[in-house]
């Protein structure tokens, strides 16, 4: 089922100024009308490979669609590598011969999708992507190959109309973003001469409305666990042993119930201590975006929208941390009544922070708490998944200023800068390993349905963010 966009009734403010100057140089835009068919049908290509890394059935697939980006890569005239990790392979493009001083730029995307299950809720299989209204639909289409797939296209514009690009480029993909990055940032240690750069371009982000462009201001961190909880060495009858042996599932539900407290808030002791509190002006920007809670609610399907009082629902997405149970297993679920005391208990729960929380410091918070709260009788344990460092964007200097203008000449409409509730976990680690500024600069819409079923991207947007990154590149490389 397809999601309704809150966008569709959403209104532009009027101080969001309306450009109609400086559009993309009359070479690339024509280059890039000519062949935008072309550009949709080879990314159909990367699309029909199912690299879905939390797979090990798909870890061949995978495999091949590091190389096919690689020979899409070369194709469009930069080098590439394909590099083995413990996880998934990392392709790594590269050119080198813009004029001297010219800065270099690190572009960063990710060729792994999540898993596309469950099949039978897409209206056409994950795997063909077909374009209906103007929106492409596949898993990945714009989480991410999509977006990367456009940077592709803009640096092999330049290099077939112009013959040069006016910046150096490194194009970094990893195959293991959907699973947390584990392996992305031992690459970027090892590999921090080579990829030392001015700046770090993303485009793994959705813009604000459709015809909006967007830069983000922040993301959000993570720290991923697992709780497990054993009682007897197997299922009991409940008639027989029920009110004297401790019952697992409801151990985990007594655990759970401790996460908030009545108001929303999180009540592991500690679990706020890191926390920046936005300031006045970072909050009342926020509520001059054009969002309204009722579409938004509508968006979801939820009978009503929650969370943590004291705050409005963007703030509670951008600028809050949460903690949320993201799967529950224990005993009997199949059709009927079973009278069975199940022997263990296990719920995915993870946390999404907010600068300047530390995934290792949230690690032994939650891991302390639990052990603290555990009622006596079961065995808990906690185990971390993985987990993210939650990033604050610079949003002033030249690359800030460069995008501006750029998304500006390619869209005819000044950007907003907002939030965002997901996570890019190395994005924390580009800044800190290189030392160079981040931009995150998105095409995706609002209900495109990203790690669900029936994913779309605007073609539209496809065909924007291609010039939209061509105007950036033309703009740092004059700077
Ligand atoms: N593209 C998303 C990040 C994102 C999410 C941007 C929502 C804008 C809106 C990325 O691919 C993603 O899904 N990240 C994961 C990271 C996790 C697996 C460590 C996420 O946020 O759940
Ligand atoms: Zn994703």
């Amino acid at each position: 089922m397809e999601c309704a966009t809150r966008v569709t009734y959403i209104h532009i403010p009027s101080n969001v100024a309306l450009i109609m100057s400086n559009s993309l140089a009359p070479d690339l835009e024509r280059w890039f009308t000519e062949h935008d068919a072309r550009h949709l049908d080879e990314l159909f290509a990367f699309l029909r490979i199912p690299s879905v890394s939390a797979r090990s059935e798909h870890n061949d697939d995978t495999r091949r669609c590091a190389d096919w980006l690689a020979d899409a890569v070369r194709a469009a005239g930069l080098t590439a590598e394909v590099h083995a990790t413990k996880g998934h392979p990392v392709v790594l493009g590269e050119w080198r011969g813009a004029p001297a001083g010219a800065p270099t730029v690190l572009v960063y995307g990710h060729y792994d999708v999540q898993p596309a299950e469950p099949l039978d809720l897409w209206s056409s299989p994950p795997f063909e992507p077909t374009v209906r209204d103007g929106r492409l639909y596949a898993r990945g289409s714009v989480d991410d190959k999509g977006q990367l797939y456009l940077h592709v296209k803009a640096l092999e514009g330049f290099l077939a109309v112009r013959k040069s690009l006016p910046v150096n480029v490194i194009l970094l993909a990893e195959g293991e973003e959907e699973v947390g990055s584990e392996n992305l940032a031992e690459f970027v240690e090892a590999n921090r001469e080579r990829l030392t750069c001015d700046a770090v371009v993303i485009s793994d982000s959705s813009m604000f409305a459709p015809g909006l462009p967007s830069i983000l201001s922040s993301l959000r961190g993570l720290a991923y666990f697992q709780v497990d909880v054993v009682g007897p060495t197997s299922d009991l009858h409940s008639g027989s042993y029920g009110g004297s042996v401790v019952n697992p599932a409801m151990a985990l539900a007594r655990i759970l119930a401790t996460l908030h407290d009545a108001d929303g808030h999180i009540a592991i002791p500690g679990f706020y201590d890191a926390v920046q509190d936005w300031d006045t002006q970072a909050r009342a920007d926020i509520r001059a975006l054009p969002f309204e809670d009722e579409h938004f609610r509508a968006e979801t399907g939820a009978p009503s929208l929650g969370g943590e009082k004291g705050y409005t629902t963007l703030e509670r997405i951008w600028s809050r941390p949460t903690c949320e149970v993201n799967g529950l297993l224990s005993g009997y679920t199949g059709e009927g009544a079973k009278t069975v005391l199940p022997s263990k208990a296990m719920a995915k729960v993870s946390c999404r922070l907010v600068p300047d929380q530390e995934p290792a410091a949230i690690e032994a918070l939650m891991k302390a708490h639990v052990a603290r709260v555990a009622p006596a009788g079961v065995t808990v344990t906690v185990t971390h998944l993985h987990g993210g460092r939650p990033w604050r964007a610079p949003l002033a200097g030249p690359l800030y200023d460069a995008a501006r203008r750029a998304l500006a000449a390619a869209f005819g409409r000044e950007p907003v800068i907002v939030g965002e509730g997901g996570s890019i976990p190395v994005v924390g680690d580009f800044q800190r390993i290189l030392g160079a500024p981040v931009l995150l600069m998105g095409f995706g819409l609002p209900g495109e349905n990203a790690h669900a079923p029936d994913e779309w991207m605007a073609v539209e947007n496809f065909q924007k963010g291609m010039r939209a990154v061509s105007a950036l590149y033309e703009e740092l490389g004059a700077q």
